[in-house]
């Protein structure tokens, strides 16, 4: 079940010379390609420390299995799980469960969520309110049984990011407050291996720990302790997730740019921002993917956006930000380029039924099912976008499955390194994310 890349609506033939790209500009790179690959894989490029992520498909068996046994336990402690952590330490986790968890996962009864907890996710903004009510959601004693109890998992690989440390400390206190020394069962810590102090605090008061590898950025993190652990927590195949990240790592192993989704994705989108195209629009056409279109916002932007270069990433959902962004996609300014990731086929398909009033005039899509009309509004705006000469390309994914999202996750990833490298950029690095904290901890220090 591999996933496929459809370009045909980006080419100069479809959309016309102003606004499509000609198939000799797209292959002229051909060699260039190789000889950053190259690079890439001899770790001869600037930033070529964190190049971890793309060895993580390869990881054994035996290197996930105590991830999952500890998983399992957490699972059987709690009915409350919940993951702190923020930017590269957070939005993997929750993108991974927001596409393959039930849409109200956390509504839904022990039993149908096959005896995992229930899982929250904070410590990844400063908002007094969101934190205040999961907290007021939490026992502040002794719990009855497993269904009050909570456990905490905190991920930062600094250890000394602010919004995760604050909120661990609360939690924490609360832990402490119930369990007293013991309350260290109920903590696992996703951090570095030797320093900071998450680390230290976590050698400490005894917590369990998962390494976040050194040559693993936040943002490529999503396959090591920091994506993997809340997954298996909540029940999610992660050893389907690694398979599928490493078929698309072989897939693109070849210097054959029809063959290789993300360095061709690369290549289209760094051609499109040289030629002024400089906002991207990735559209998730399934709710449950919102979270994928965020991670990449972060991948994209925190990874491209230096130097004074870099496009603007914007997470989509259709049908329904056809109802907001359509206009503007439509008939905007031409400096857009579409990304639609596409899913052919739900797990829940519903009939429309015919009604014997038909009040509201909906009896002619009778034999229809909602994902039909989905298809076909897809169909529509993609022919709509194409007429206009907008450029637009589909990611397809046949199902939304552990083994597709890795398939997903690890192009991206891929194609976001070497669109940085492409620009002259260093992709793996973050210096601009530095700058308000100073001023932050300034203000705090004078107020
Ligand atoms: O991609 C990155 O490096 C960042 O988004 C970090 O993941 C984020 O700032 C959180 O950092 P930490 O894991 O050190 O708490």
């Amino acid at each position: 079940m591999q996933i496929s890349f459809d370009y045909s609506n980006i080419m100069a033939s479809k959309i016309g010379d102003d606004n499509g790209l000609k198939e000799d500009e797209i292959f002229s790179f051909e060699s260039k390609i190789k000889q950053i690959d190259t690079l890439i894989r001899e770790h001869k490029v600037e930033g070529a420390d964190f190049l971890g992520f793309l060895e993580l498909p390869y990881q054994k068996k035996e290197d996930i299995h105590p991830i999952i046994d500890a998983a399992n336990k957490l699972a059987e402690m709690s009915d409350i799980h919940v993951v702190l952590g923020i930017g590269g330490s957070y939005l993997g986790a929750q993108a991974l469960i927001s596409a393959l968890l039930p849409a109200y996962y956390n509504e839904l009864n022990r039993e149908k969520r096959n005896n995992r907890p229930r899982i929250y996710f904070e410590g990844n903004n400063l908002d007094p309110d969101s934190l205040g009510d999961l907290f007021e959601m939490l026992p502040q004693q002794l719990p009855k049984d497993i269904h009050e109890a909570f456990t905490v998992n905190v991920i930062s690989k600094s250890g000394t990011t602010m919004e995760t440390a604050i909120s661990f400390r609360l939690f924490k206190n609360l832990l402490k407050k119930i369990y007293g020394k013991e309350h260290n069962n109920y903590v696992i810590a996703t951090t570095d291996k030797s320093k900071g102090k998450l680390k230290n605090l976590s050698d400490i008061e005894g917590y369990k720990t998962f390494v976040i590898p050194d040559d693993v950025g936040g943002r490529y993190s999503v396959l090591t302790p920091v994506g993997l652990l809340p997954a298996a927590v909540a029940g999610i195949d992660i050893y389907e997730l690694i398979n599928g990240a490493k078929d698309m790592a072989d897939r693109c192993k070849t210097n054959n740019l029809l063959e290789n989704p993300a360095y061709l994705y690369a290549i289209i989108q760094f051609l499109f921002y040289q030629k002024g195209k400089n906002i991207s629009i990735q559209t998730m056409w399934a709710k449950g993917l919102e979270y994928i279109g965020y991670w990449y916002d972060q991948l994209c932007a925190e990874s491209l956006g230096k130097d004074e270069k870099g496009r603007v990433p914007i997470t989509a959902v259709n049908t329904r930000d056809l109802h907001s962004r359509g206009q503007q996609l439509q008939e905007g300014g031409r400096n857009i380029v579409i990304t639609n990731i596409v899913v052919q086929n739900f797990k829940n398909d519903i009939p429309i039924e015919p009604t014997d009033d038909d009040l509201d005039e909906l009896n002619y899509l009778k034999g229809k099912n909602v994902s039909d009309i989905l298809h076909s509004a897809r169909f529509g705006a993609t022919r709509a976008y194409t007429e206009a000469n907008r450029p637009n390309m589909d990611i397809m994914l046949e199902k939304v499955n552990p083994f597709t999202l890795g398939q997903l996750l690890y192009m991206l990833e891929l194609a976001t390194v070497l669109e940085g490298y492409l620009m002259e950029i260093n992709p793996l690095n973050q210096p601009g994310v530095e700058a308000y904290k100073k001023f932050m901890k300034e203000k705090l220090a004078s107020s």
